[in-house]
């Protein structure tokens, strides 16, 4: 089958034939319908995500199931799954807390990009290819462990469903899940990509009175305000900053989210947060930087500042969408075969698309 595989850094990835074992114990096999195109993808290319290369690339996906492995009894062939870029063992500390996205086994398979046993079901010839958090999306079909695989109703859309798995899950997640957005609450949103997108349609969905979207493109301006931004800000022309102050009577904003994964916008959100007010980390950013916070303003302005890791749980994603409130049609901008995933990238880096979305005969 074919594959998107990433040999080198900052070098075009080659969709090659690679071997693809069968489903172990507690594996399925899925034919994959749709996979997204994130930016933590490009990441791996341009070296900021640690992935050991060679490797498969894409973690938002959606496909049917082909076959199943021993001890698989939650799916069958024939059913339709979204991936999910976390597999929650079920029974370690964090998913015993309700905190599945934090899970032990899914933190362990996201720093290796393996099974959790370490091993992987793709090879070419005696090479073995590390598999983007042990889905591999860009790819005709993934062995993937069970618990990633999440049964869809028979009648979803697997193509809009390939976005929740990751773009709409982190962005909406983030607004209900990790910040809780309060109804009348103004809110500002740094990067108006795939991921940020769903952070202004959820703020919408939240009862928003004001989502202020901040981005240097103005394409992506014009995205994020037919996502249900009220407010833009083009940061290559103003300063984010005064700009967000001044749109919340002096202040600063009740929540600010950053969806880019920059040091210098992170400073930024985090500035334009009124006192009690709460700045959410989305955007994935360089290992080698951190951010500095004035340890004086710390306890008196009494803001918050939390990461947010694949949205936290999930909000019945789908059941919004089937009911006109999440929109997911106008997140694909445009389609791609395979053999075009470097055109997606190209796309990406230069941000024409709301979301690309690569589509599988
Ligand atoms: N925390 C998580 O669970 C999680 C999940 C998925 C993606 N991510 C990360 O979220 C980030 C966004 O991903 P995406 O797929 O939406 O990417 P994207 O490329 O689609 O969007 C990034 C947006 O940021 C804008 N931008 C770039 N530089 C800017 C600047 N200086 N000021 C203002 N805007 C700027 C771009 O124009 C673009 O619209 C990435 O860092 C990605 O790795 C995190
Ligand atoms: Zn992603
Ligand atoms: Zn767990």
């Amino acid at each position: 089958m074919k594959a998107a595989v990433c040999y080198e850094k900052n070098q075009p990835v080659r969709v090659e034939t690679v071997e693809l074992d069968a489903p172990r114990r507690h594996e399925v096999l899925v034919r994959l319908a749709a996979s997204g195109v994130c930016h933590t993808d490009l990441s791996v290319i341009t070296g900021l995500m640690p992935m050991k290369l060679p490797g498969v690339l894409g973690h938002e996906g959606a496909g049917i199931v082909e076959a199943v492995g021993e001890g698989v009894w939650q799916l069958a062939p024939g059913d339709k799954v979204a991936l999910s870029w976390v597999t929650p063992c079920g029974s370690c500390f964090y998913c015993r807390i309700g905190k599945a996205n934090l899970c032990e086994v899914g933190e362990k398979i996201n720093a290796h990009h393996r099974m959790p046993d370490g091993s992987t079901r793709l090879h070419q010839g005696d090479v073995d290819l590390s598999v983007f958090s042990a889905l591999g999306t860009m790819a005709e079909m993934a062995v993937v462990p069970v618990n990633a695989a999440v049964k869809l109703p028979e009648d979803a859309p697997l193509d809009k469903a390939a976005l929740l798995g990751c773009a709409v899950m982190t962005g909406v997640g983030a607004v209900f899940n990790t910040a809780q957005v309060t109804p009348g609450s103004r809110v500002a949103v740094f990067g108006a990509g795939g991921v940020g997108l769903n952070v202004i349609q959820g703020a919408a969905i939240a009862g928003a009175e004001r989502i202020i979207a901040v981005d240097t493109n103005p394409r992506k301006l014009d995205f994020a305000s037919s996502f249900g931004a009220t407010h833009r800000v083009d940061a290559s022309r103003e300063d984010p900053v005064q700009v967000l102050k001044e749109l919340s009577d002096g202040r600063g904003v009740d929540y600010a989210f950053e969806a880019i994964g920059r040091k210098e916008s992170i400073e930024k959100a985090w500035a334009s947060v009124r006192r009690g007010g709460t700045c959410v980390v989305i955007g994935i950013g360089s290992y080698r930087e951190s951010v500095s916070l004035n340890v004086f303003a710390l306890p008196i302005q009494e803001k918050r500042l939390l990461g947010s890791w694949y949205g936290g749980a999930n909000p019945r994603l789908l059941a919004l969408y089937r009911a006109g409130k999440l929109k997911l049609d106008e997140l694909v901008t445009r389609t791609y075969a395979l053999e075009e995933v470097n055109q997606a990238f190209a796309d990406m880096t230069e941000g024409v698309n709301a979301r690309g979305l690569i589509r599988f005969p």
